[in-house]
């Protein structure tokens, strides 16, 4: 099927190539001159597992390319909207202008009968206040939001657990409903769930999986203060509670919490929302999660002085990661960027190691000193701080190794995910958050 992507950022690009490797014709339109370039050679705008391969292989294929020149979406069947909104400058909300503009931009070329796939994670209201624009070209609009994780972004969109297609009522929206699973249509044959509901749900799907998902963070990270207080340890508390199928123990990774371009921007512009529907209460809780999410990186800095006697300053401290989480080079809102630039700021001499995330850390806190290399950026640290658990810094780094090279004996786990007991042993004071 011939198929249109507008916004090649992270989502649009994923799916993009995602889309031309189950044999779609497919091309990518971004306002971005260098990013359309890029791509177009084949070359991944961000480190993503897989991507690279399909892009490659999409453009060798003559199936995918990508162009600064919105008419060429002229003739294709679906064209997928999924470019940001991130959070507006002055407020929680969504800033919705990316999205205005991308469909301003694309309404002169649409045709009778072509479907209009909305994919950005937007306010509950927008896919209905949309809707008329679309409907005036005699296209459909649906809402297909995309539940994609950064790391495992190509195997999430080409293999997803669920797809969601809200549509309007009525037999456009039926017919709307068809193309989609025929877009779709690897995934579809091997029965993944095809959820068709109207525009409201599926927009409520993608934010209140999001809140969710925070929520279960910030619930473990909250016990991990209560862990603190009482001398309790919250990682076997998590797994103890994991246990239950009803709880199950995926994302109750305590630690230094959250970060990146989604569950911090979506759960404040979900509170935002509900606050215009007169419904603020009902979501009142994300503003705790939020602020239980913001302690915890505190809380790191806090026990690094602690550890440290009092004061961090002169002291050397080699922070491992700078990405939101591994598997990724995004540091938007990275809770580890933000305890280094804490201890920074403290007047510790930082240096920040990551496997791929430094370049964009280098962009945007050049107060930083970064190194590449780990173990360099280990030696003669005072104290060890991990932020993102990279297999680089939880499964290769030897501790013994590691007391080779750093000056002092301070290990301060940010994710919970070291052998306390193997740390010890190689004479490592070992910290973790809400551990014993
Ligand atoms: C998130 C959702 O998981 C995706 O389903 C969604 O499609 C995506 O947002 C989006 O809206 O586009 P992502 O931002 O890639 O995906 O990252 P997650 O894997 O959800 O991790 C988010 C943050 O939570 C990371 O900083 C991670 O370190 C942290 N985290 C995760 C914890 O602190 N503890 C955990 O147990 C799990």
């Amino acid at each position: 099927m011939k198929l249109s992507v507008i916004g090649c950022g992270y989502l649009g690009a994923v799916h993009a190539a995602a889309m031309a490797s189950i044999g779609h014709e497919v091309i990518g339109v971004d306002v971005d001159e260098r990013k359309v370039e890029a791509l177009s050679r084949g070359e991944a705008p961000f480190f993503e597992p897989g991507l690279q391969e399909i892009l490659t292989e999409g453009i060798a294929s003559g199936r995918l390319r990508f162009s600064t020149d919105i008419s060429e979406v002229r003739g294709s069947a679906v064209h997928f909207v999924g470019v940001g909104t991130p959070q507006k400058r002055d407020g929680y909300a969504a800033d919705l202008t990316f999205v205005h503009a991308a469909f301003d931009a694309l309404a002169p070329h649409l045709s009778a009968g072509d479907v209009v796939a909305g994919k950005s994670t937007v306010p509950v209201g927008t896919a209905a206040s949309l809707a008329p624009r679309v409907a005036e070209t005699g296209a459909v609009l649906v809402w297909n939001p995309e539940f994609l994780r950064e790391g495992w972004a190509v195997q999430d969109t080409i293999d997803p657990d669920r797809l969601v297609a809200g549509v309007p009522a009525g037999e456009a929206g039926e017919r709307a409903a068809e193309i989609l699973r025929e877009v779709y249509h690897p995934s579809v044959a091997k029965g993944t769930p095809f959820i068709v509901t109207d525009y409201a749900t599926a927009e409520l799907v993608k934010v209140s999986a999001n809140a969710f998902l925070a929520t279960k963070i910030s619930f473990i990270n909250a016990m991990a203060e209560i862990a603190e207080a009482t001398g309790a340890d919250v990682t076997t508390l998590a797994d103890a509670i994991g246990h239950d199928a009803r709880i199950g123990r995926r994302f109750l990774g305590a630690g230094i919490g959250f970060g990146g371009g989604c569950l911090p921007k979506d759960i404040r512009a979900f509170s935002a929302r509900a606050e215009e529907l007169g419904k603020g209460e009902s979501v009142a809780f994300l503003r705790e999660v939020d602020a239980i999410n913001l302690r915890r990186r505190a809380r790191a800095v806090e026990i690094v002085v602690e550890a440290l006697g009092g004061a961090v300053n002169g002291a050397r401290i080699a922070v491992l990661g700078a990405a939101f989480k591994p598997h990724s080079d995004d540091i938007r809102d990275s809770p580890a960027l933000d305890v280094a630039v804490q201890l920074k700021g403290l007047g510790a001499d930082v240096v920040v190691t990551d496997p791929a995330a430094l370049a964009n850390a280098e962009r945007v806190h050049p107060q930083l000193s970064y190194e590449a290399d780990r173990d360099t950026a280990l030696t003669g640290a005072d104290a060890v701080v991990l932020v993102t658990e990279w297999d680089e810094y939880r499964r290769q780094l030897d501790p013994i190794h590691a007391a080779s090279l750093a000056k002092g004996r301070i290990v301060v786990d940010g994710r919970n995910c070291l052998d306390p007991a193997a740390w010890k042993a190689a004479g490592w004071e070992y910290r973790g958050m809400g551990r014993r």
